[in-house]
């Protein structure tokens, strides 16, 4: 067997959430989610705003605590373990509003990402001895395209370069699991053509959930996607099956789904 080959059991799962729930008050942001991701895939979360997709992730990472359901990751129940318990084991995600620190450089911002949680720029007063971190800062801007922007301040970055820089961060915590949420969000074109090519090249080590509002690069990243709406999975399907199917269709309106 594979090391891909996830169709015999959940033994070869990255992610395995069973019945995964969460309720705010009256609102079901996440109904009885069932969802399997196997080792080194790709899927696609999609569905309109307030389907429950960041309230999904932020329960997977340990940010909201599940009203109900289970969650195992490689292999282990995580449903009760802490954010940082989870990022330990290799569960990396990025948010869908940015949390960089803008006021010191690509190169500190990297050295902080690599030194774990909790993250603080109280941490670079020792830093300039840390050669390894160092160096290992520069070989992670250089996968995302970012080498020559090192000593840059992140404030003055572009976007589609802060995007970058947070997708090197999440590589650089030993990411095993690595949930983006939407990194393409107020990106050109041309950056959002960056950004997909570095997320084809994505290490097939590394198993990937991808929130993505722009669904040519959804569907063309995965190999599996999910749709939410209302909270729930309505739907589960290759990248052509979503592509054709009449109800994402009806969910979108129309308006939104003339992927190539
Ligand atoms: N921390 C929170 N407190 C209260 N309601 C929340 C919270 N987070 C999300 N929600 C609600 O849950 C629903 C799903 O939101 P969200 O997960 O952000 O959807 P999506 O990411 O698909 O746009 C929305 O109705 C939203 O208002
Ligand atoms: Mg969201």
């Amino acid at each position: 067997m594979s090391s891909l080959d996830t169709t015999s059991g959940r033994d070869g799962s990255a992610l395995h959430l069973t019945g995964v729930s969460k309720r705010f008050g009256g609102v079901q942001a996440v109904a009885d989610v069932d969802l399997d991701v196997g080792h080194g895939h790709r899927v696609s979360v999609i569905g309109p705003n307030g389907a429950g997709k960041s309230s999904l992730f932020n329960t997977i990472a340990g940010e909201y605590k599940p009203t109900a359901g289970r969650i195992e990751m490689l292999g282990e129940d995580v449903t009760g373990w802490s954010i940082q318990r989870r990022a330990h084991a290799g569960l990396v995600r990025t948010f869908q509003t940015s949390r960089l620190f803008t006021g010191v450089s690509v190169a500190d911002n990297l050295y902080l990402a690599l030194c774990g949680l909790p993250r603080s720029v109280n941490r670079l007063t020792n830093a300039d001895r840390d050669d390894d971190r160092r160096a290992r800062a520069r070989e992670l801007a250089e996968r995302v395209g970012l080498r020559a922007r090192l000593d840059a301040v992140v404030g003055d970055l572009s976007h589609g370069e802060q995007r970058q820089l947070e997708l090197a961060m999440a590589l650089g915590g030993n990411a095993r699991v690595l949930m983006l949420d939407e990194p393409a969000a107020g990106l050109s074109p041309s950056e959002r053509g960056l950004l997909t090519s570095l997320l084809e090249d994505l290490d097939r080590e590394i198993t990937l959930l991808l929130i993505e509002h722009d669904m040519d690069i959804a569907l063309r990243v995965a190999e599996r996607v999910v749709v939410m709406a209302d909270g729930q999975k309505v739907l589960e399907g290759t990248p052509a099956e979503v592509r054709s199917s009449a109800l994402v269709r009806s969910i979108y309106l129309g308006g939104d789904l003339h992927a190539s």
